[in-house]
């Protein structure tokens, strides 16, 4: 059977992405942590006849079958948050503390079933799924391809689940469509002692509130206005008594933006307006997002056919991150957003009541499918990435 003969989602597939994420709903597992889905992933790949290597970064599965022509990656993410889950629902997590409030559990699901829809089909390359562990701040996409995970990959292609985007929408961004993320951290200095005596003090917690304001600067007044910034301190630890002035104070907060220029100035300025009041450290998180632009065109045509083009979303962007920015920093490729929005009002993405509206999954599983088609057959139309 050729992939082109296989049309939209049967009611059997539909019922199977919907029972595989709620029982990856109901068993959340950690970054690093993700046992029991890639136990789950690992065989159903065997069953199925790939090749399979586990134990990839940790917790990671690459399934893989075809040869010849171009290598396409697909990627899942399957880890969950530190969250207690307030759905009411009978697929609640059952693991205190720990729920799929991202979505990840749909993407393995929906990438288990393209899985499926391949195994059976006549390939015109070879197609390679990277099931990865930890997106969630652990950059399990870097590990994996540290671990040959990217190796002799033309291509490469993701999604995910979109809460502010109607069920029925994909959106598709050429270029940066998800923001770089970093996570600093400033060690404000000062000189303490009691609280009555503040003149012999040299008192962080006035100096760290002012630098708070300062920073506000780095977007208003030194980012040039047409590029997108945000610098935003999300905690300010210091002090425990109410007559003692502390030694320091420190503050934590994070940098996102759409260019990899923006993102080295950003850190220059933070240094600089901080300057000798403290001292900054900054973890690199995610790269910008960047998505080719053929390949973009490539799943804007899938999405067409499965949605129809008026509900293809041109330019939907978000300041979050992704650590897919590093498959797609080495191979090109598209990230696609696939709408799931909740009908009777949606809760955002890592939030205790996010839920996915399960009538998403097999559009994702359309969009992806014919997608994933579409690169083997014929590559991007200007030839570039022909093997
Ligand atoms: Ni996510």
């Amino acid at each position: 059977m050729s992939i082109t003969e296989i049309g939209r989602a049967t009611e059997q597939e539909t019922a199977e992405l919907v029972r595989l994420r709620r029982d990856f709903h109901r068993h959340p597992e950690l970054g690093y942590q993700e046992v029991r889905t890639s136990g789950i992933v690992a065989t159903r790949m065997r069953e199925l006849g790939y090749e399979v290597r586990d134990g990839v970064a940790k917790t990671g599965v690459i399934a893989s079958r075809g040869a010849g022509g171009r290598t396409l990656y697909v990627r899942a993410d399957m880890d969950a948050l530190p969250i207690v889950e307030e759905n009411d629902v009978d697929y609640r997590s059952t693991q205190d503390g720990v729920m799929h409030a991202c979505g990840h559990d749909a993407h393995t699901a929906i990438a288990m079933m393209v899985a499926e829809r391949f195994a059976k089909a006549d390939l015109a390359g070879r197609i390679s799924f990277g099931f990865q562990p930890a997106e969630e701040g652990g950059q399990g996409a870097d590990r994996m391809a540290e671990q040959g995970g990217l190796d002799g990959v033309d291509a490469a292609l993701g999604l995910h689940v979109w809460s502010s985007l109607p069920v029925g929408k994909i959106g598709v961004t050429t270029g940066p469509a998800m923001a770089s993320v970093d996570e600093f951290v400033i060690e404000v200095r000062g000189f303490g002692g009691h609280a009555a005596v503040p003149h012999l003090a040299d008192d962080p917690i006035v100096k760290a509130a002012q630098l708070v304001t300062d920073l506000q600067t780095i977007v208003s007044r030194r980012v040039s206005p047409l590029d997108a910034a945000v610098v935003t301190v999300t905690r300010f630890d210091g002090g425990s008594a109410f007559n003692v002035i502390p030694d320091s104070v420190t503050l934590w907060g994070t940098i996102r933006t759409f260019n990899e220029r923006v993102r080295e100035d950003t850190h220059r300025l933070l240094q600089e307006i901080t300057g000798e009041r403290g001292t900054v450290s900054i973890r690199r998180v995610t790269r910008v997002l960047v998505n080719d632009a053929r390949m973009c065109e490539i799943v804007r045509e899938a999405a067409a056919s499965v949605v129809g083009p008026e509900n293809v979303i041109d330019s939907e962007r978000t300041m979050g991150g992704e650590d897919f920015a590093t498959v797609l920093a080495t191979v090109p490729g598209c990230f696609f957003f696939v709408g799931s929005a909740l009908p009777q009002g949606t809760f955002p993405h890592h939030h205790p009541r996010f839920d996915v509206d399960e009538r998403a999954l097999p559009l994702g599983l359309d969009v992806m499918t014919r997608a994933a088609h579409l690169y083997l057959e014929r590559g991007f139309r200007d030839g570039a990435g022909a093997a």
